[in-house]
Order: C-alpha cells, then sequence, then structure tokens
C-alpha cells in the first residue's frame, strides 16, 4: 500500500526514513493478510500498527510524547503536561504504599520517564519509603529516553529503577499506569441491519480498507450481548476491549498485597455503549491532530480507543482483589491535594506559576481532562480507602 493514498491533505506528511518504516510496516501487514485469506481483525491490525517489533508506533522511532507538533511530537499527556500532576499522583501512591505495608513502585507504559521521574522526587520530598521502582513496558526504545529523563530530575534514586522485561508472577507494592488501557487493540463491531458484523481490514489494490463480516461465533455474540441493541440503530459501530481487560485480569493477579491504579479516558459501559455513541471511540493522533483513519501511515501514528471501564471492574474484581475506588480525574487530583501543590509556587513568579496554573485547569476541567479522563484503583489488603478517593467515589455508576 502506498500511506500516501491516505494522505488527508491537511496533515504534514512524514520524511523519507519515517516513510520507508511505515512502508516496511504495510509490507509485513499484506503479507499477514495474504496468509490469514485476505482479511484480519482490527484488533490484529491495531496490535501490528502499535508494536510491531522495531517498526510499530510504540515500538520503531516515533517521537510521539511532546505539547506541540512541530517538534514531531503526536499528542500530549498529563505528565507531560504539568510536573504537577506526579507531585500530586505521589501523595496517594505513597498512601497506599505505607497503608499495605509495601515498598515496591511499579509503573507500566512509562512514556519519556516524566511521571516516573516526578513521583521519585515526590516520593522524596514526602518521606515515602520504597525499595525499588520498576518499569515495563511494551516499547523498549523508550528506555533510554527514559533513562536520561530520571538521572536528570531525580539523579539520587536512578539507582532505584529497574526495567523488567516480563511481569513477576507475584507483586507486593503499588502499580500506576497512566494512558495505558486506551493502547491496547481494540475489536471493532458494526451493527447492521439488525445483524451484528465483526469489522476487519482487507487490502483492495494495495489499499487497506474496512470490511465487515458476519458474527457467528457464540462467544463473541455472548460477549455482544452486553450491548443493548434495543437502542443500536443500523450503521452503529463499536468496541470490545478483551486486551485491556486480560491485562487488568493479569495485574490484579499478580497483585498479592497493595495497590493497582489506572488513569485513562472513558466512561463506564452504560454511557461506553449509548445510542448517540454511533460511531465509537477509535481515535488516531498525528502531530497533534485528531482524526479516525487508522489506515494514514501505518506505525507512524497513535491509534487508541476510549476505555469502557466496567469491563475492566469486572475483570480486576473476577481475580478477588477489590474496587477500591472510580472517579473523575478532577475528584481524585483535587481529593488528593493539587491545588495545595500549586499553591506552593509564588504567584509573582509569573514564569512559573501561570504554566503550572494553566496545566492545573486543564487537568481538572471538565471540558479539557477533568471529566473525561477518570481513575479506577483495585487494591488487596488494604483496609480503608485512601483520601483521593474520600468523595465522589463513582464506584456504583460500573
Ligand atoms: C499513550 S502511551 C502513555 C505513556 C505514558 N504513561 C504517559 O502518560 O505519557 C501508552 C504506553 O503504554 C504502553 N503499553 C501498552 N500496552 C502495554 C502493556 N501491556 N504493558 C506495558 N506497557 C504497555 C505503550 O508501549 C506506551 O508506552
Amino acid at each position: 500500500m502506498n500511506p500516501k493514498a491516505h494522505q488527508p491533505d491537511s496533515l504534514p506528511a512524514p520524511g523519507p526514513s519515517a516513510l520507508a518504516q511505515s512502508e516496511a510496516l504495510v509490507a509485513q501487514l499484506r503479507a499477514e493478510l495474504d496468509s490469514a485469506g485476505g482479511w484480519l481483525p482490527f484488533d490484529r491490525y491495531m496490535e501490528r500498527a502499535l508494536y510491531a517489533p522495531g517498526l510499530g508506533y510504540y515500538s520503531g522511532g516515533a517521537r510521539k510524547f511532546g505539547l506541540r507538533g512541530d517538534d514531531g511530537s503526536d499528542f500530549v499527556t498529563a505528565p507531560e503536561l504539568s510536573p504537577l500532576f506526579a507531585t500530586t499522583l505521589a501523595r496517594p501512591l505513597a498512601e497506599a504504599l505505607r497503608a499495605s505495608g509495601t515498598r515496591e513502585v511499579m509503573e507500566f507504559g512509562a512514556g519519556t520517564g516524566k511521571l516516573a521521574a516526578g513521583l521519585l522526587s515526590a516520593f522524596e520530598a514526602l518521606g515515602a519509603e520504597f525499595d525499588s521502582y520498576a518499569i515495563v513496558d511494551l516499547s523498549g526504545e523508550l528506555r533510554e529516553r527514559q533513562r536520561e529523563t530520571i538521572e536528570a530530575a531525580a539523579p539520587s534514586l536512578a539507582a532505584r529503577v529497574r526495567w523488567l522485561d516480563a511481569l513477576p508472577e507475584r507483586f507486593e507494592g503499588v502499580m500506576i499506569g497512566n494512558e495505558v488501557l486506551d493502547a491496547m487493540p481494540v475489536r471493532l463491531f458494526s451493527f447492521n441491519t439488525g445483524v451484528w458484523h465483526e469489522r476487519g481490514v482487507v487490502s483492495h489494490n494495495g489499499v487497506f480498507a474496512f470490511e465487515d463480516r458476519v458474527v457467528s461465533a457464540a462467544d463473541d455474540l455472548a460477549l455482544l450481548s452486553e450491548i443493548d441493541t434495543e437502542t443500536a440503530n443500523d450503521a452503529y459501530v463499536t468496541e470490545t476491549h478483551e486486551a485491556a481487560r486480560a491485562f487488568t485480569r493479569t495485574i490484579c493477579t499478580m497483585l498479592a498485597r497493595g495497590a493497582a491504579f489506572f488513569i485513562d479516558y472513558g466512561f463506564p459501559r452504560h454511557e461506553y455503549y449509548h445510542a448517540q455513541r454511533a460511531q465509537g471511540t477509535l481515535m488516531c493522533h498525528y502531530r497533534h491532530r485528531a482524526h479516525g483513519d487508522p489506515f494514514l501511515y501505518p506505525g507512524l501514528q497513535d491509534i487508541t480507543a476510549h476505555v469502557e471501564f466496567t469491563g475492566i471492574a469486572e475483570a480486576g474484581c473476577e481475580t478477588g482483589a477489590d474496587l477500591l475506588g472510580f472517579t473523575s480525574q478532577a475528584r481524585f487530583l483535587l481529593n488528593a491535594g493539587i491545588t495545595e501543590a500549586l499553591s506552593e509556587i509564588d504567584p509573582s513568579d509569573t514564569k512559573r506559576f501561570l504554566p503550572a496554573a494553566n496545566a492545573v485547569q486543564k487537568l481538572l476541567s471538565e471540558a479539557e481532562m477533568g471529566e473525561l479522563f477518570k481513575v479506577i484503583a483495585f487494591s488487596r489488603g488494604l483496609d480503608d480507602t485512601l483520601q483521593a478517593f474520600s468523595s465522589g467515589d463513582r464506584s456504583h455508576t460500573l
């Protein structure tokens, strides 16, 4: 496929080496399509586009995280927006370490390392005791970037950071993943003429396109029965999240004592599978522009879907872990003291204060990240809830 076939005029074109990387991934995908008989389920396409070794978006060389498109980045996340995100998050994590009597921290999908660096510095300032900070990421190519960020920001603690190639069987401590669940492959389904179809990928004259197939497998129909077809109009498209649920099950099984926190955009099931969300939530990010074409520059753009939090809660609780809390990012950060953290910056130091205040506004505002982003946490062996879930807990909405 010629990736340019999918280039909307308004998006900047990648350079020659990035294009060559995308072409190589496209060739692999085409070969896989051929050997699969010409049709691949979308989750397989998404998995390759994001994680194919050396070529996928997260495993290749794309810059990914940053504040603006002109630095070659594609999107911004909360830890990149402001150090106050990590400073605030450190408080509930430290509280969970203390309350569970554990001393290990593990982060999934650590991006540029900013969250790790910020948490380490904040733990030190809070006097939180911990022995090690493990990073687990499917994207090994980010390790160097993470190491540099951590060594620059928290040199005295960098020696406690280690990178794991595989998950341990058992873990006692506190785990955190910011925007990790949304980066897991989803299956796509469309409801047409009263019948569920799975949306897959085909290649027409070398150009990738969607093709729907009627769903007949009993397991798939059982899964889709969770969706209220009374409200699903014809041409309704949505996603299911087997990979994120399986990941949550694995993490919560591994959690012998302590807590696991996940922060991400998404909704409880009744909101997710709402009749009005008829186009689903699949979204692509390229140079800070959001669009809906997953076939644009495979391997060079992010592909993501919102998280269906009821399924995540079920997956965690099936393992016997407790649901520690579920709330909006705004409520969680406010309960954890983000405004106090902001007030520690002198307002007359406008160079520091104004960007910090703007970032806090973005993290909390209903119109930006405050309401769309949620925090879900599981625990084992914790007797009480945490200050950060002490008011506004929405577990009952799951
Ligand atoms: C959207 S990025 C978020 C990065 C960072 N947490 C931040 O907030 O800036 C998603 C990250 O999750 C990682 N990821 C996806 N699936 C994962 C898994 N099963 N285990 C660990 N990391 C995973 C990806 O490799 C990627 O680095």
